[in-house]
């Protein structure tokens, strides 16, 4: 199907001819566990930086709806934004609400400012702007003010105004703070990042969050777009079809998704054939630990 008439027929809702796509109906997207609740997370989510910071232009909004209806018709629910990401966080919630699917998202936005006042009322904000009363998960991003923003945290989970909390941040350097946090306050979530070109994360973060029991959200997933160009002009090994590996993205995921510890990926996208690849790559098995080493030695040789 051309990428045209494929975005056409997403956005007007149509259902997807899985056949066409090589994936059978009868598959589910694999789902882990959120530790502290039980409850089961799609393992393929989405992230909105930049991607989604963007006005009201039809062309603009057309191929976001396109990406959301992918990624909730081949079973993905988790959304990713934040104050951080400009006009992010209200589209999600205006074009989820046109196509009456804010109830089947799973809402993660984040708080990212200083003081109590002012995160109560940016949360409150982003509440309204993601349209999800409860907000699923509220995330402290990059760990500012954090010491502030726990309190309100546990409150609000009380209260029942989030139903789930964590930390967040984006480089390796800040792995060590964040073992601290895990260690001494009670969190459902943290989001870090984690690639195949950063894979720090393996070494103690990660082993952390399951002895823990905190779920693990992934960030960068693709190093920002970097993999994708240290693999360019270079064709996708045929072993990497034996754990069901069609494309690059699908190679990059799969390695993550096979540590235990990952709860769910959120790469950023803007385009609904790149979203259709990702949520390929929670479907069939993933590599075992020899296979890892072989991806592994392919890139980094
Ligand atoms: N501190 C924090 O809390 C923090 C920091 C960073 C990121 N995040 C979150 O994590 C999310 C993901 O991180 P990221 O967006 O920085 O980096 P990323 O997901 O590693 O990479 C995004 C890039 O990959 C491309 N891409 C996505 N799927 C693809 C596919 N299947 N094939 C080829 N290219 C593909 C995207 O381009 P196209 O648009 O062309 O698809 C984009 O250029 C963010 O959106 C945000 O929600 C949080």
């Amino acid at each position: 199907m051309k990428r045209r008439n494929f975005v056409r027929l997403v956005a007007a809702g149509c259902t997807l001819p899985f056949n066409s796509t090589g994936m059978d109906l009868k598959d589910e997207v694999l789902k882990r566990k959120i530790p502290s609740s039980g409850e089961l997370l799609p393992s393929i989510g989405l992230g909105t930086w930049q991607s989604f910071d963007v006005g009201p232009n039809e062309n603009d909004r057309e191929p976001l709806r396109a990406v959301l209806d992918t990624m909730i018709q081949y079973g993905g629910t988790v959304v990713d934004s934040s104050p951080m990401y400009g006009r992010s966080e209200g589209v999600v919630g205006e074009i989820s609400d046109q196509m009456s699917v804010n109830a089947k998202l799973f809402a993660a936005t984040k708080v990212w400012t200083t003081g109590k006042k002012a995160g109560i009322s940016q949360m409150d904000r982003s509440i309204e702007l993601m349209r999800k009363k409860p907000i699923d998960l509220m995330q402290i991003h990059n760990m500012q003010d954090w010491q502030t923003h726990i309190e309100t945290l546990r409150d609000w989970k009380e209260e029942g105004k989030v139903r789930y909390i964590g930390i967040t941040h984006y480089v390796e350097s800040a792995f060590s703070k964040m073992e601290q946090i895990m260690k001494d306050h009670p969190l459902d979530f943290i989001q870090l990042n984690y690639s195949m070109s950063s894979r720090k994360a393996e070494e103690s973060i990660l082993p952390l969050a399951l002895e823990k029991g905190i779920a693990v959200l992934i960030n960068r997933p693709y190093g920002g777009g970097s993999l994708f160009r240290s693999v360019k002009n270079q064709d996708i090994p045929e072993w990497a079809m034996e754990f069901g590996a069609e494309s690059w993205g699908q190679f990059f995921l799969k390695y993550l998704l096979s540590n235990p510890a990952v709860t769910c990926v959120i790469p950023g996208t803007a385009k609904p054939h790149h979203m259709l690849d990702n949520m390929k790559a929670g479907f069939g098995r993933l590599p075992n630990e020899r296979e890892k080493q072989k991806m592994i030695k392919l890139l980094y040789k």
